[in-house]
C-alpha cells in the first residue's frame, strides 16, 4: 500500500510512519518547525516543506496513495492566539489542500489528527461525540474546521474520512524542546533541565492522557474505515490533573523541584476527559497502558537523553 503521512518527523507522526514504513511506501512532509529529520522513520520518503503550500501539495496530483493520514501542524492554542493566522495555514488550509489532492488523485480515505479541544469546557466534564462543540481556542476552531470539510469531501467525493479527536498524547519520542505543548512533557522538561516546574494555570485542572503507541494504533485501525465520514475520541475515560502529573515526576526524579504556579494561558480548558466506547466498539480499539506506568516510562526515556 501506499500512504502519505504529514507531519513524521514529529511526535505522532513519527509513530505511525514507523508503525506502517516496512510493509508499505510511505511518503512523508514535513517543515520540520517543530519535528527533527532524524525522526523520520527509515525507509520513509522525505519531502521538506509546508502542508499548507498549495503548490508542493499539488505538485504531488501525479502520485497514487491509498490514504493519506494527515497528522502535521502545530499543536497549541497558546499559538494560536499569538499567531491566528499562521495557525490557520497550518491546522485548516493544510486539510482542505490535502482532501483537494485525495479527490484529484483518487485517493480513497483521508484519516485526521483532530483534538479533544474541539469540545470546549462541559460540565459534566467527560466528552464523547455527540458533545457539543464549543471550541475555546482558534486551534480548535481550525480542527473543527477541518473536520466539517472532511464530512461534506466524504458526501460529495465518496471519499472515507475519519478523524481521530486525539485527547492528551504522551511518551518516549515526545518533543523536549516545545515548551508550549503537551502538559506531561513540559513539566518533564522543566523539571529535567531547572529543578523547577512553572505551571500556567490551576494545578486542578485535569485531561485524559494516552500513551503514543496506543495513539499510533487509533491510525492503523482507522484505516480500516472503507466508506463515509466518521469521528472518534482517543482517550481513556480517566481524568488525571496537573498535581498529579507533577507528583508522579516529582517521586521518580532523585532531588527537589520547586513548582511555582501562575496565571493560565487564554483558551486552555479547565477539565476534560473523554468517552472511548465507541471506537472500542467500531474500530476494536481501547486504552491498556495506565498513565503512571506510560509517564514512568517516559521519565526514563527523558532522563537518559
Ligand atoms: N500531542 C497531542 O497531545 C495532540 C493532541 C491532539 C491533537 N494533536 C494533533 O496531532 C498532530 C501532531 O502533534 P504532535 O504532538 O506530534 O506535534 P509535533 O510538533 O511533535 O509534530 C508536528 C509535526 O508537524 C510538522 N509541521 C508543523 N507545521 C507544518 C507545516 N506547515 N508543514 C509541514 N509540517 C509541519 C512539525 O515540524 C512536526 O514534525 C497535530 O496536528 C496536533 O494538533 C496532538
Amino acid at each position: 500500500m501506499r500512504y502519505l503521512v504529514t507531519g513524521a518527523a514529529g511526535f505522532i507522526g513519527a509513530a505511525v510512519a514507523k508503525r506502517l514504513a516496512g510493509e508499505n511506501e510511505v511518503v512523508t512532509i514535513d517543515n520540520l518547525s517543530t519535528g527533527k529529520e532524524e525522526n523520520v522513520p527509515e525507509g520513509v520518503e522525505f519531502i521538506k516543506g509546508s502542508v499548507a503550500d498549495p503548490g508542493l501539495i499539488h505538485s504531488l496530483s501525479d502520485r497514487k496513495f491509498d490514504a493519506i493520514i494527515h497528522i502535521a501542524g502545530q499543536s497549541s492554542g497558546e499559538i494560536s492566539f499569538e499567531d491566528p493566522v499562521y495557525d490557520l495555514q497550518t491546522n485548516y488550509q493544510s486539510t482542505v489542500l490535502l482532501l483537494d489532492l485525495a479527490r484529484r488523485c483518487g485517493c480513497r480515505k483521508f484519516i485526521y489528527a483532530s483534538t479533544m479541544s474541539v469540545y470546549g469546557d462541559h460540565n459534566p466534564p467527560c466528552c464523547s461525540e455527540d458533545t457539543d462543540l464549543v471550541p475555546k481556542s482558534f486551534y480548535a476552531v481550525g480542527k473543527t474546521a477541518s473536520e466539517h470539510y472532511m464530512r461534506i469531501y466524504s458526501d460529495q467525493f465518496g471519499i472515507a474520512c475519519t478523524a481521530l479527536r486525539l485527547f492528551n498524547i504522551y511518551g518516549i519520542g515526545q518533543n523536549m524542546d516545545n515548551l508550549k505543548q503537551g502538559m506531561a512533557s513540559i513539566y518533564l522538561a522543566m523539571a529535567l533541565s531547572d529543578h523547577k516546574i512553572n505551571v500556567k494555570g490551576s494545578k486542578d485542572r485535569f485531561r485524559d492522557f494516552v500513551y503514543i503507541d496506543e495513539a499510533a494504533d487509533a491510525f492503523i485501525k482507522a484505516l480500516s474505515r472503507e466508506s463515509g465520514y466518521d469521528v472518534f475520541n482517543v482517550c481513556t475515560g480517566k481524568a488525571t490533573t496537573v498535581e498529579h502529573i507533577i507528583d508522579i515526576i516529582k517521586d521518580a526524579l532523585p532531588y527537589d523541584i520547586d513548582v511555582k504556579y501562575t496565571e493560565g494561558t487564554p483558551g486552555d480548558q479547565f477539565g476534560i476527559y473523554g468517552d472511548y466506547s465507541k471506537i472500542a466498539k467500531e474500530l476494536g480499539w481501547k486504552p491498556e497502558i495506565d498513565f503512571e506506568t506510560g509517564m514512568r516510562r517516559m521519565i526514563a526515556w527523558a532522563e537518559k537523553r
